[in-house]
């Protein structure tokens, strides 16, 4: 430990610390749990794009979950393979639409009937049949951020039931795609299993509803959506992968014919990150006090966004004092605050600040507001070892 901080010390902050040892564990233990019931992950793209991490994924035999067209082409160029990419998206471009077209990717998970019909006929255009799933909203509550359900009817996600009789009107209206899976994503950051029950049940009644009308599907995917824990990370650094695949196996009835695909992102990478950075000022307020670091909501923009919580630690502070303060920082933004009233040892300028479980949803979502620099990234080993940077 002693070791990992002298190395921090020694960067320039802010930056992006992952331990790809923990990493690493994290795959192994979502590939042994799955792979009991031979179920198949592919990873959430858009959880962390960073080349270092992706590949770690790409070698454990992971596909790749994508949400936009750059997404899919660097999926591709990241070495994974046409055959292990689903793309979603409710927007999708008609030059993303070509680009998962020429490369016959294994699923566009379709989110309405305008987007099959472009589909079909772009499809058409270049003598292609499009592999299609039919992304379902199952009006599903997923009991966590509003910001984060995508599974409600409210939600601009997939296709409602009330949807359901147009729907196979166009099915049989187009001739250039095969459909052959049925989608479905409720939301992130769940840690309620009881919720992905729920969608067991409604993907049983969906499933049924489109063999009484003679559609049938190959596989079923069920999204991600497993969420972590943020307030011990250190004690609970691995999701309960056991039992969430357990519930699937248990509760959703699955035809023997048919595959089990999951889009899991957070679950695999949120732990490994850390965001390291230093206390420039610490500045006295009149109901707390302000710890002010170099990292800001420029690096790390969930707890501006969806008031989300991470663990702050002070790496540096030899202090057995404890102090309550915020943590905020430098951006022109009341917004740009970390923590609101948390203990920690007392803090000086140049003590190293680490923003805990943030390997997902972190350095993938950095912008350059105020113009700040792209923070770098370091890859670490579990005994402290710098292994490399980016
Ligand atoms: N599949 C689809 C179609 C998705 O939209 C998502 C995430 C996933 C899979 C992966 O979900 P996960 O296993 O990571 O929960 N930026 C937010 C999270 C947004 C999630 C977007 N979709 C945050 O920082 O909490």
């Amino acid at each position: 430990m002693n070791e990992l901080i002298n190395t921090y010390k020694s960067l320039p902050t802010p930056f992006y610390a992952y331990n790809l040892d923990l990493l690493r564990k994290t795959i192994q233990l979502a590939k042994k749990h799955a792979g009991k019931h031979n179920f198949h992950i592919h990873y959430a793209v858009k959880a962390n794009a960073n080349p270092v991490i992706v590949e770690q994924f790409r070698k454990a035999g992971f596909g790749a979950d994508c949400v936009s067209g750059n997404e899919v082409r660097f999926a591709l160029d990241n070495g994974f393979s046409a055959e292990q990419i689903a793309f979603a998206g409710v927007g999708k471009t008609d030059e993303e639409i070509k680009l998962g077209l020429k490369h016959n990717i294994f699923s566009f998970n379709c989110e309405s009937i305008p987007e099959i019909k472009i589909i079909d006929s772009l499809a058409k255009e270049m003598g292609k049949t499009a592999r299609i799933a039919l992304r379902i909203n199952p009006n599903i509550n997923a009991k966590t951020h509003h910001y984060i359900t995508t599974g409600l009817e409210e939600n601009k996600f997939g296709i409602s039931t009330w949807e359901f009789e147009d729907l196979l009107t166009t099915l049989q209206q187009c001739s250039n795609i095969d459909i052959v899976g049925l989608h479905f994503h409720i939301g992130s950051q769940i840690v309620d299993l009881s919720v992905f029950k729920n969608l067991c049940v409604k993907v049983n009644q969906v499933q049924q509803w489109f063999a009484e009308n003679k559609v049938f599907f190959n596989h079923i995917n069920v999204g991600g959506g497993l969420g972590i824990n943020y307030d011990q990370p250190e004690e609970d650094s691995f999701p309960d992968f056991e039992n969430y695949f357990q519930t699937f196996a248990d509760f959703l009835n699955l035809q023997s014919h048919q595959s089990l695909h999951f889009e899991l992102g957070r679950a695999l990478v949120a732990q490994c990150g850390q965001l390291i950075t230093t206390t420039v000022f610490v500045k006295d307020g009149i109901q707390t006090n302000f710890v002010i670091v170099d990292a800001g909501m420029t690096e790390l923009i969930r707890p501006a966004l969806y008031q989300a919580n991470h663990k702050i630690v002070n790496l540096t502070s030899k202090s057995s004092n404890h102090k309550v303060y915020d943590v905020v920082g430098p951006v022109c933004e009341s917004s740009d605050t970390f923590a609101k009233r948390i203990s920690l040892p007392e803090t000086q300028r140049g003590d190293i600040i680490a923003i805990l479980s943030t390997g997902a949803y972190g350095e993938v979502m950095a912008n350059h507001y105020n113009l700040r620099e792209k923070a770098k990234s370091y890859f670490f080993s579990e005994n402290g070892k710098q292994i490399k940077n980016r």
